[in-house]
């Protein structure tokens, strides 16, 4: 399993001051020595994180592939073609949101993501479509001609860490009161069986299968041993735990959790 590490948050913490430190390029070189197969980076439109001149930086010396997150804006769009990264993972947008909150509507966008698509691989660049594991955003993600498609894990994460966590989990623990642990674990189970079930389906068209959003050290394992997945993205979860380990500790750890 490959590990993909999604250094937005180093972004987050400098904004919070508005000035050059920490720098995103730094944590390249760390996680890239700590064992991240990948790194990747989201350039928002509102650029409340990583910068054009952060993705530039990252782009022309990252010994490792990079996974550029965009939406389907064409300024953006001009701008991934400009910089050229190994992939682009399209995603939905909302300036409001918090994070990526869902999987971007194959269906109902399909016009605009394959003007995207057509664009971005005229300039050589992989495609990955970020899609709820359903089998109607599979197989229009296959018909669309993206190489990959990267599986939210969310709503698994979320249910897990209703289920397991003994920290207060923001507001889904307030949810989760009015359900039963057999309910919760009915829940769970679901949601996992929807993810094995879209990954083997995906591989089964061809596609290559990435998955990722809300994983962390606690519910990464039965992720792990889904084997029609191929590489996990992971950044939230990391970036708190190097604030207390450092960035290398907390990245090989994280990579010595995704050895099958
Ligand atoms: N994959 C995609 C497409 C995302 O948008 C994000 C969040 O930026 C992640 C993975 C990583 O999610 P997290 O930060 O919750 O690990």
């Amino acid at each position: 399993m490959n590990l993909g590490v999604n250094i937005d948050h180093i972004g987050v913490l400098r904004e919070a001051r508005k000035i050059n430190d920490p720098d995103p390029l730094m944590a390249l070189a760390i996680c890239a020595q700590s064992g991240a197969d990948q790194i990747t980076i989201h350039l928002r439109e509102d650029r409340r994180h990583i910068h054009d001149d952060d993705a530039y930086r990252i782009i022309t010396t990252s010994p490792i592939p990079v996974n550029l997150e965009c939406a389907i804006e064409p300024s953006i769009i001009e701008i991934v073609c400009a910089l050229r990264p190994h992939r682009a993972t399209l995603v939905p947008e909302k300036r409001q949101e918090v994070t990526t909150e869902g999987g971007l509507d194959v269906i109902g966008h399909h016009n605009f993501i394959l003007d995207a698509i057509k664009q971005l691989k005229q300039h050589e660049i992989e495609i990955s479509l970020f899609i709820d594991p359903t089998r109607e955003a599979i197989e229009a993600s296959e018909r669309l001609g993206a190489e990959w498609v990267e599986l939210h894990t969310g709503t698994y994460a979320n249910l897990y860490a209703m289920r397991y966590s003994a920290l207060p989990h923001s507001h889904h623990s307030i949810e989760a009161l009015n359900l039963s642990r057999n309910e919760l674990d009915n829940l769970l189970e679901n949601a996992y069986g929807t993810i094995v079930d879209a990954a083997n389906y995906a591989r089964s068209l061809g596609l290559k299968v990435a998955a990722g959003h809300g994983l962390n050290y606690q519910n990464v394992t039965p992720i792990v041993s889904i084997d029609t997945i191929e590489e996990l993205n992971i950044g939230q979860s990391i970036v708190a735990r190097s604030v207390f380990t450092g960035l290398a500790t907390a990245v090989s750890d994280m990579k010595a959790l995704c050895q099958r």
